[in-house]
C-alpha cells in the first residue's frame, strides 16, 4: 500500500464523523482533496452539510462536486474542519501550510468546535521542525521581516536557512490573501510554543504554520490500519 491508499484511509474514518446538519470546514492539500471528494459523494447521496473551504483550489473542488458552500461572514462557528497536515507529534502540535493555505486554514480551524487531521503515518514525528516552517508575511518590509525572522532563530538557537517562496518561474509565491511565504528549515523545534509566541512579535508576521493547542485529534493511516491521536487533557482535581 501506497502513502496516497494511508491518506485515503484516513479521510474515509474521517468522513464518518459528519452528520447532517452540520457545518464543514475544508482543509487545502492532496488528503485534505480526497476528503472533498468523499464528502462530495456523501453529498450526491444526500448528506445535507454547508462547507468553508480553507483555499480558491478546495473552494473550485468542493463547488465542482457541488458540495454547498457558505462564508465565515455567513456561518462564523463550523461545527468541524477536516484538514491535513506537513508534520505532527503525539501531543497534537502541527506544522501546516505546505500548501500555502495557513492563514485560511488556522482562520477555518479556530472557527471550528473541533479541528481533525488527517494524513499517512510519515506526518507524524517525534519533534517538529524537519519540515520547513512556513511563515505567512506581509509584502511591506518582506526584507526587514526575513533578518528579524533570522535573528530570532539565532537567539533561539534554530539553524537558520530562510527561504522566500517561489514559484518556479522564480517569481515570489503569493498565498490567496496576498501575502509572501518565508519557509524556515530548522531541521528541529525544541520548544514550538516559545517560538510561536517570539514570531508572532514580529509585526511583519502575519500567521505561522505551527498550530498549537488547536487540533482535537489525528486520524493517520498506516500498514497497521488507523491510530487515533487525541489532544492531551488537562489533569483534573477530584
Ligand atoms: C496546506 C497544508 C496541508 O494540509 C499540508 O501541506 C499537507 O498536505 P498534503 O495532504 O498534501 O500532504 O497545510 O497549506
Amino acid at each position: 500500500m501506497s502513502s496516497d491508499d494511508f491518506k485515503m484511509s484516513a479521510a474515509k474514518a474521517a468522513l464518518d464523523l459528519i452528520e447532517d446538519g452540520m457545518k464543514v470546514g475544508l482543509g487545502t492539500g492532496s488528503t485534505a482533496a480526497m476528503f472533498i471528494d468523499l464528502l462530495g459523494e456523501r453529498v450526491k447521496d444526500g448528506l445535507d452539510v454547508v462547507c468553508v473551504p480553507t483555499s480558491k483550489a478546495s473552494e473550485v473542488q468542493a463547488r465542482g462536486l457541488g458540495i454547498d458552500l457558505t462564508t465565515l461572514d455567513e456561518e462564523p462557528f463550523l461545527d468541524v474542519t477536516v484538514d491535513g497536515a506537513d508534520e505532527l507529534d503525539t501531543e497534537l502540535r502541527l506544522i501546516k501550510g505546505g500548501g500555502g493555505a495557513l492563514l485560511r486554514e488556522k482562520i477555518v480551524a479556530m472557527a471550528s468546535e473541533r479541528m481533525i487531521v488527517i494524513g499517512d503515518e510519515s506526518k507524524v514525528v517525534d519533534q517538529l521542525g524537519r519540515f520547513p516552517l512556513p511563515i505567512e508575511v506581509e509584502g511591506f518590509g518582506l526584507r526587514s521581516t526575513y533578518e528579524m525572522i533570522s535573528v530570532l532563530a539565532l537567539e533561539l538557537e534554530l539553524k537558520q536557512a530562510l527561504q522566500v517562496r517561489e514559484l518556479p518561474n522564480g517569481e515570489f509565491y503569493k498565498t490567496d490573501g496576498g501575502h509572501f511565504i518565508i519557509d524556515c528549515h530548522f531541521e528541529a523545534i525544541p520548544d514550538p510554543e516559545e517560538l510561536s509566541d517570539c514570531l508572532s512579535m514580529i509585526p511583519g508576521v502575519i500567521e505561522t504554520g505551527l498550530f498549537l493547542g488547536i487540533a482535537e485529534r489525528a486520524i493517520i493511516g498506516g500498514p497497521e490500519g488507523i491510530v487515533v491521536y487525541e489532544e492531551p487533557q488537562d489533569e483534573v482535581e477530584v
